[in-house]
């Protein structure tokens, strides 16, 4: 089973458990952590799934799309490794990924 690590707005560090095919965001929704609100289900229009990559593990991560990058660009707490977990497809390849989950916008 491959694996995603999150950390909580608390600093908790959580492993859970992740199934390819699934967004991070569907993963972390999954796995009880519901500070993350994802409101829109993952349509791309609310950023209120918003996480922090490690950097270490940013360049493991597909491009960020204009419209992830504009939605992103309205929030308070934007870091250079901010991620709307919704655009990011979970597969093999990102077994062990880190991500934090990001203020409260
Ligand atoms: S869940 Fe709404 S933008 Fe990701």
């Amino acid at each position: 089973m491959t694996q995603l690590f999150v950390t909580t707005r608390e600093g908790d560090l959580r492993t859970l458990d992740a199934t390819p095919g699934l967004s991070v965001m569907e993963v972390i929704r999954d796995g009880g952590i519901d500070e993350l609100l994802a409101l829109c289900g993952g349509c791309l229009s609310c950023a209120t799934c918003h996480v922090v990559v490690d950097p270490a593990d940013a360049g493991r991560l597909l491009p960020i799309s204009s419209e992830e990058a504009d939605l992103l660009d309205g929030l308070d707490h934007r870091a250079p490794t901010s991620r709307l977990a919704c655009q990011i497809p979970f597969d093999d390849a990102l077994d062990g990924l880190r991500v934090t989950v990001a203020p409260d916008a």
